[in-house]
């Protein structure tokens, strides 16, 4: 009973405004918090720690990279899960968007704001006018979601960069679109493990067949193969890529396009390169 009222309490980020200010409560709070959200089988709470980011945290390690070298301030993420990412990226303004998040929303780090429902339903709700310098896309892993997540990103687009995850499958069954199914065809193949990737590496696919006002490296090595996007021209338009020209995109297989490793059309790059490359063409 006592534990219940303390949690509600706590919940409701009563003392909130108080504790942050100060690092040492703040962490020993979300210590008790966390204890009782073992207790209940809750999952952990997103753990902002201000100071140093890991280094062994690829996302946020590229993403903070290239906010500090081109003084960017507002970050979206999409799909942001128990917040690893999110709490550790070093902006002024961050937005994240899930469906389904493993953390306590009440609780987010300083100059946050977070919707609880799909990418899709996001970008509807948001004002035309609203504008991020960084996105994270890193949401349902599939051509058609991951590739709309890019379109719709671009259009509240300043100058900056977009991050997308997951754009190398580890094998054939990491690059099996569907889920379930991925888990179910590795599990036969007598395999551990559960590497997801989805078709996102299909969007790299349509970048280099649609998309000639962008520009983009896929990170391989020192961490999960991810793809930056940025604009060639500053302001130029980013136009979709058409229904039929997506169902195209999805014809050729995985095997197929992976038979003699990564594509060239990837643009594979090592990480210093490829971010050495994004602050050069972005920051004249
Ligand atoms: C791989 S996790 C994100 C990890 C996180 N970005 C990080 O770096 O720690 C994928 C997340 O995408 C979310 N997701 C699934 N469908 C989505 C959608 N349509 N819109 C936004 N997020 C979605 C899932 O709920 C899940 O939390």
């Amino acid at each position: 009973m006592r534990q219940r009222h303390l949690w509600n309490q706590i919940a409701n980020g009563f003392a909130r405004p108080f504790l942050d200010r100060w690092g040492h409560f703040r962490e020993d709070r979300e210590d008790g918090i966390n204890r009782l959200r073992s207790l209940a089988e809750l999952p952990l709470l997103l753990k902002h720690r201000p100071g140093t980011v890991p280094d062994e945290l690829w996302s946020p390690r590229r993403i903070n990279a290239l906010v500090r070298q081109l003084h960017l301030t507002s970050y979206l993420e999409i799909g942001v899960l128990e917040g690893e990412t999110f709490a550790n990226v070093e902006v002024r303004r961050r937005y994240g968007v899930d469906p389904d998040p493993l953390f306590d929303a009440v609780l987010l780090p300083r100059g946050s704001k977070f919707a609880v429902m799909t990418s899709d339903a996001f970008f509807a709700m948001i004002r035309p006018s609203q504008r991020f310098d960084v996105a994270f896309i890193d949401g349902l892993h599939t051509v058609e979601q991951t590739y709309r997540d890019l379109i719709n990103t671009f259009a509240h687009l300043r100058g900056g960069f977009v991050l997308i995850d997951d754009t190398v499958p580890s094998d054939e069954y990491s690059a099996i679109p569907d889920q379930q199914e991925s888990f179910r065809a590795r599990d036969e193949a007598g395999l551990e493990g559960r590497p997801w990737h989805g078709d996102v590496w299909r969007v790299v696919m349509l970048l280099d067949r649609h998309h000639p006002e962008l520009e983009w490296r896929t990170i391989i090595g020192e961490g999960n193969p991810q793809t930056l996007v940025w604009r060639r021209r500053r302001g130029a338009k980013v136009t979709a890529a058409s229904a039929d020209e997506i169902a195209l995109a999805k014809q050729p297989t995985y095997t197929e396009v992976f038979a003699n490793g990564v594509p060239d059309f990837f643009k594979a790059s090592s990480e210093s390169q490829a971010l050495g490359e994004c602050v050069q063409s972005l920051g004249h």
